[in-house]
């Protein structure tokens, strides 16, 4: 199968020029002007950007979580994705308390088997190393293509784990080069104020929000940081919300240590003020770490214009708002955590980061695909437009006008954290090694063309010899 891309404006991290593309058997071949190769299909771009396929390194499909099990498997999960200019994600195998990281990873992979509309991967969230998963069993992950790990610093009596898992995981991380990623919020500080709270009759989703306060994920971070540079590894801290958090970030990115973080689409747009609508609509913007207060999104917006932050993912983690979000109507603690957001991370940031003034298309690009694919291993073949890169590519037509609303989407949540916004730009036409997956706003590949990709370690390259199934 041969593809031809004329005349699209071709952005990457550090270009953007006019060119024509030409892709056989899954890979870029040409880029060139007035490219003339004959072709199965033939794509006019003229005028429209063409970028790579985005990358979302925090995703939660088929996950069993807070008494329930999220909304989106990974067919509908991915179809979002793909129908946002998505097409590489990573999501989180969580180990189950007593299982070993083999027997939790085939369960993943089983789940996804046949339904795979985009690339993924998986990072590794280690939940338990005394009675489960043992240390060299974690250093054997990442032989599998399983180069990041990943620990709870919250969640007290499920996902939690305790200063002496983190560190001995930073450890093996260390040795064998694997990042590692925190949810970075003080679990048990937490579990106190939720107790205090409910205690006081306060039961009402803004109390979220109220018991997870900015210090509990400022301690948290910096805690990580310091462990994880006495142990000498690699740390991404996921989620990051707040001015608390980005502080001890900045310090020690300044001082040069491996220390990199990202934030979401939702915590650049949403806020206290979402978390406390009546009726129990608060409750669709209960995750962790929660809302903030609008002053930090500027704080944000400056952290990822600066690099301080190096990249925005979804943490796509959707539940229903009826049925689901209503476990904890009477009890703000039961509300499962988590929102959707796959489709529409990239419609958002080009038009409140691109369109807004506040980043430049380039950063953009290094923001959703190319810095996520670096850091997670799977450059060059993901995170860029270049000869010899998968062909995974989006053309994004910049003037066309979209609403983001829950009636439209491909999540089978059923409501969305951008209801009502407009956005002027959107992907047109979606490429997942050259196979078109989504065209005219329609599904056009069927679920089992997305593979598994066994990312390379911290640091490396992703190589020609890579495993994929
Ligand atoms: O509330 C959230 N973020 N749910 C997903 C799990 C996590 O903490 O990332
Ligand atoms: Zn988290
Ligand atoms: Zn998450």
């Amino acid at each position: 199968m041969s593809v031809l891309i004329k005349g699209g404006r071709i952005l990457t991290a550090s270009d953007d020029y006019v060119a024509d593309i030409y892709v056989e058997d899954e890979t870029i071949t040409l880029i060139g002007e007035s490219l003339d190769q004959q072709a199965d299909k033939l794509i006019d771009a003229t005028g429209k950007y063409v970028l790579p396929g985005c990358v979302d390194p925090h995703t939660h499909l088929d996950m069993p979580f807070g008494g329930t099990v999220t909304i989106d498997d990974v067919e509908s999960g991915q179809t979002a994705a793909a129908f946002g200019g998505t097409t590489t994600h990573i999501d989180f195998v969580i180990q189950p308390q007593g299982a070993t990281f083999t027997e939790a990873l085939d369960e993943w992979r089983a789940k996804a088997d046949g339904k795979q509309v985009i690339d993924m991967g998986y990072h590794m969230a280690v939940t338990d190393l005394k009675e489960g998963g043992t240390l060299e069993e974690l250093a054997q992950l990442p032989d599998e293509g399983v180069t990041s790990y990943k620990l709870f610093m919250a969640y007290k009596g499920a996902l939690m784990v305790d200063d002496e898992t983190l560190f001995r995981t930073m450890e093996v991380a260390s040795r064998t080069r694997a990042l590692v990623m925190v949810h970075a919020e003080n679990g048990d500080v937490i579990d106190v104020l939720v107790r205090q709270a409910l205690e006081a009759g306060n039961t009402d989703p803004l109390y979220h929000a109220l018991t997870r306060p900015p210090e509990a994920e400022g301690e948290a971070t910096n805690r990580a940081i310091q462990l994880a540079h006495l142990a000498d590894a690699p740390l991404y801290v996921v989620h990051v919300t707040c001015r608390e958090a980005v502080e001890p970030i900045a310090l020690a990115r300044e001082k040069g240590w491996d220390v990199w973080g990202e934030t979401c689409t939702q915590y650049l747009f949403n806020s206290l003020d979402d978390i406390a609508k009546p009726d129990f609509e608060g409750a669709k913007y209960v995750y962790s770490p929660p809302v903030r207060d609008k002053a930090n999104w500027d704080v944000l917006w400056n952290a990822v214009r600066t690099d301080v932050l190096s990249a925005i993912s979804t943490d796509h983690c959707a539940f229903l708002w009826d049925g689901q979000k209503t476990l904890g109507r009477d009890d703000f603690s039961k509300i499962p955590n988590g929102a959707p957001g796959l489709e529409n991370r990239l419609q958002m940031i080009h038009e409140f980061g691109v369109r807004a003034g506040r980043i430049t298309l380039n950063r953009m690009v290094e923001l959703l695909a190319t810095n996520p694919a670096k850091l997670f291993g799977l450059y060059p073949h993901k995170g860029t437009v270049a000869v010899g890169s998968d062909a995974d590519l989006v053309v994004f037509d910049q003037e066309k006008r979209v609403t983001i609303t829950a009636a439209n989407q491909h999540s089978k949540s059923d409501y969305n954290l951008f209801e009502g916004i407009e956005v002027t730009g959107s992907p047109e036409v979606v490429l997942l090694r050259g196979h078109v997956l989504v065209e005219n706003d329609e599904l056009v590949a069927k679920p089992g063309i997305g593979r598994y990709v066994a990312r390379a370690r911290f640091g490396e390259e992703l190589r020609p010899a890579r495993v994929t199934a």
